[in-house]
């Protein structure tokens, strides 16, 4: 399999707002990353709330460009690249965020939305209408609506047309940010589907991000859990359902609302199930690195050595 991304090592830091810079005020909101995504793959990301998800993604996107570490596109760093050096990978690579109602401009019709992207990619000017007719009918809008206002349409509408957007640029790597998590349960399935058939369609590759890992495991053929800004768990899908190793997967897997918290992640120091002699879940000292062991055909798990080195 050929890998499409590749982050290495990327880390995010926020820093204080204070007129005196204190170092111990800033906060690391996404921690020594790395991942691979394959072609034509669905890699799911999943962590609680304010974990640090939609940093990584916007990292990714290099929309608000990460501190430090490497994105490889097929191999190139785009991390380094700037200016038209960069451009043609804007738009190789799109991201749907959760509200709809932030993408789209709600002064501007969805032909206007629509048309301002294919303008900035110089998109031949006579053939904008037939294309944004034809992006529409592919996720169920009628192009008939398209001069339409985003008030106008329902919630899992407008994420069609943000969706209808994102390819209109004809991206490779869509990065998916809790896409359904704001629409109605019975609609996120429509919307789940749909963007299973594109995948399809156009061969392309997500980065599904939620904070549901019943969904997730759905959807994903590779699936990285996410606690506090790193990387406590990755693996094939069906590996991490059939044997989540890391306290805090099992407590993801067991956490339905008003359930109590899994006791093992929040009490037991030194817990070190499914892990070879020598390592622990838990730090030893708070100065050890956490790092990712591989427990075999590729299923990481985030652990410490015993002696912190
Ligand atoms: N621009 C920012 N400045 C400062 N802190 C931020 C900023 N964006 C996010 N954070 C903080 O980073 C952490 C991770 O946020 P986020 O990436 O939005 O998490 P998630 O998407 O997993 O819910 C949160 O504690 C959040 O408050
Ligand atoms: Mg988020």
């Amino acid at each position: 399999m050929e890998k499409l991304i590749e982050l290495k090592n990327i880390e995010k830091v926020f820093k204080s707002h204070k007129l005196i810079s204190v170092k111990k005020d800033d906060y690391v909101a996404v921690k020594n990353v790395s991942l691979d995504i394959e072609k034509n793959t669905i890699f799911g990301l999943v962590g609680e709330s304010g974990c640090g998800k939609t940093t990584l993604a916007r990292s990714v996107m290099l929309l608000d460009p990460p501190g430090s570490g490497e994105i490889l596109f097929n191999g190139t760093n785009i991390a380094a690249l700037s200016g038209k050096d960069l451009k043609p990978y804007r738009a190789r690579m799109q991201i749907v965020f959760q509200d709809p109602n932030s993408a789209l401009n709600p002064k501007m019709s969805v032909y206007n939305c629509m048309k301002e992207g294919l303008v900035n990619i110089r998109y031949p000017r006579d053939k904008i209408r037939f294309r944004i007719n034809e992006l529409l009918d592919l996720v169920g809008i009628s192009p008939g609506h398209a001069e339409r206002f985003p008030h106008e349409f329902s919630g899992g509408q407008k994420q069609r047309i943000v969706i209808a957007r994102a390819l209109s640029m004809e991206p490779e790597f869509l990065v998916l940010d809790e896409p359904v998590s704001n629409l109605d349960v019975s609609i996120q399935a429509q919307i789940i589907n749909l963007l299973l058939d594109l995948k399809d369609e156009f061969s392309l590759t997500y980065l599904f991000i939620s904070h549901d890992l019943n969904l997730v495991s759905y959807l994903s053929d590779q699936v990285a859990v996410m606690y506090k800004g790193q990387i406590v768990e990755s693996a094939e899908t069906e590996k991490i359902m059939e044997s989540p190793l890391h306290p805090y997967t099992l407590r993801l897997f067991s956490s339905a609302p008003g359930q109590e918290k899994n006791e093992l992640f929040e009490a037991e120091e030194g817990y070190s199930d499914g892990l070879p002699d020598g390592f622990t879940y838990f730090p030893p000292c708070a100065e050890s690195l956490l790092r990712l062991i591989d427990t075999g055909d590729g299923h990481k798990v985030g652990c410490y050595a015993f002696n912190g080195s």
